[in-house]
């Protein structure tokens, strides 16, 4: 197929540039600060378990169905659907693809505002001495309930976001992705390690690993098929546009079960690390999204040169989930720049606008106004936060992905699929089992979840 002038676009410059890219991607608040509380609050080994076997079942065959739809077609999602099914109604998914990614960045850029936040409380010290668990908690809720730094810290991500996919990507997203993800990776470990071996760690380990069959319900399905979704970057066609930046010189198997694996791997050192820390500070594991937050502070004094460990921790974590949030920005930018002829400068600046906007009730419903806020006796069932985290993050990412592999295995054909893969005929081992999972493990899968929490009514 050739490619339009127009649509031209830039390209990674290296396999590796786009793993890490990639990766950047997937790596970010979802691995350190939403798998663990949703862990937490749906009894640890229990979720921990069947988010795994979501991630094997059903994220890697939708990984490698985007990544192929992408780069067989060159375009955003919306454009990507247009080629191979013109004059359908498939380009819809592509089209609420760009919706989520709008969504999701939305409550996403509030709590990557909490780090920045939180970056400037450890370079000024405030997690120096010896924090207690209590401590940690107020420091923590007093800066979320602050209108102003709620809204200053949200405004001060977006614009970093903006000013970024401004520049294209190679300049930007590959080049910072390419030295930061391995550091972070390397200050994860040493936390992680760090936490492992405080006196009262192992109860932590134990949660993580005690796979207890009883605890598994409907929402705890739900949960962790919507995180394996939202920590992997699926659904939404963020991974379609990815893929489009890619030379057709290699396969996408390798790449794609790359990032599937390190994304997965550091959800799991993130869940090593907070769990320990909770359990040897005696914290409650189901506090929800102040988990991290609250967690972190309580060991870092333990250490020694421990402010420059919560300055770097809260640096990267910062830089992780801006790796994240230039994704979700680039997918809306990647729609208005090809198919509606934008220009991308403007595109980048009303979009971080407009995104800021519908940012602020997330801001301010976590104690700053009560309208937002939600809880008991009020018309919200919860701070407006977590319902936009479910709705977008676990629902219509779940729905995204039913369409994705319904369209890859009936619509667009697994063959043609295949061979986007296997480009230059590399080799992909259990390749033969990309079809029937495609087709109809893993949509029949994520239908299944959708219709028994329905039934059952636990939407929440
Ligand atoms: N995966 C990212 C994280 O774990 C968040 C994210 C970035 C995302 N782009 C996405 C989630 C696209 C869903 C779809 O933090």
């Amino acid at each position: 197929m050739s490619i339009p002038e127009n649509l031209q676009r830039g390209n990674f410059g290296s396999r590796l540039g786009f793993i890490l890219a990639a990766a950047g991607s997937a790596i970010g608040l979802g691995n350190i600060w939403r798998f663990p509380y949703t862990a937490g609050q749906n009894g640890g080994g229990a979720f921990v378990l069947v988010y795994l076997a979501c991630v094997i079942l059903i994220g890697i065959p939708v990984m490698l169905g985007e990544l192929s739809i992408g780069r067989a077609t060159q375009r955003n999602p919306v454009g990507a659907f247009r080629v191979l099914a013109p004059g359908s109604a498939w380009p819809l998914v592509g089209a609420l693809g760009v919706i989520t990614g709008f969504g999701i960045l939305a409550f996403y850029s509030v709590v990557a505002g909490w780090t920045v936040g939180y970056l400037y409380k450890a370079f000024m010290g405030q997690f120096g001495g010896d924090v207690t668990a209590e401590q940690s908690a107020a420091i923590f809720t007093e800066m979320i309930a602050s209108p102003s730094a709620a809204l200053l810290l949200t405004a001060i991500f977006l614009l970093l976001t903006v000013l970024v996919v401004r520049r294209g990507v190679s300049g930007g997203i590959e080049a910072a992705a390419r030295v930061l993800m391995p550091v972070f990776f390397v200050l994860l470990l040493v936390l992680t390690l760090r936490a492992i071996s405080l006196p009262g760690a192992m109860e932590g380990v134990r949660f993580m690993i005690d796979f207890d069959f009883s605890k598994i319900t409907g929402a705890v399905a739900m949960s962790a098929l919507g995180q394996a979704l939202f920590s992997l970057s699926l659904g939404m066609g963020a991974m379609i546009t990815f893929g489009s930046y890619l030379p057709r010189r290699e396969g996408l198997a390798f790449s794609g079960v790359s990032v599937v694996f390190s994304d997965t791997l550091i959800a799991l050192l993130a869940g090593f690390m907070i769990f320990p820390a909770l359990f040897a500070t005696g914290g409650d594991p189901t506090a929800g999204p102040g988990l991290v937050f609250v967690t972190m502070p309580t060991i870092f004094h333990s250490l020694p040169a421990g402010q420059l460990f919560g300055v770097a921790f809260y640096a990267l974590l910062g830089i992780a989930a801006l790796t994240s949030t230039i994704s979700l920005l680039e997918v809306v930018v990647a729609y208005l720049v090809d198919q509606r002829n934008w220009n991308r400068n403007m595109a980048c600046w009303v979009v971080g606008g407009l995104c800021f906007v519908l940012a602020v009730p997330s801001a301010l419903g976590n104690g700053a106004s009560n309208f937002w806020s939600g809880g008991e006796g009020s018309w919200l069932a919860m701070d407006f936060l977590s319902l936009q985290n479910i709705i977008w993050g676990n629902y219509s990412l779940s729905i995204g992905a039913i369409l994705i592999c319904l369209f890859v295995g009936w619509r667009w054909r697994v063959r043609a699929s295949l061979e986007e893969i296997q480009t230059n005929g590399e080799p992909v081992p259990m390749f033969g089992l990309y079809g029937p999972l495609i087709r109809f493990i893993c949509p029949l899968a994520v239908a299944a979840v959708l219709v028994f929490i329905i039934v059952t009514r636990q939407y929440f």
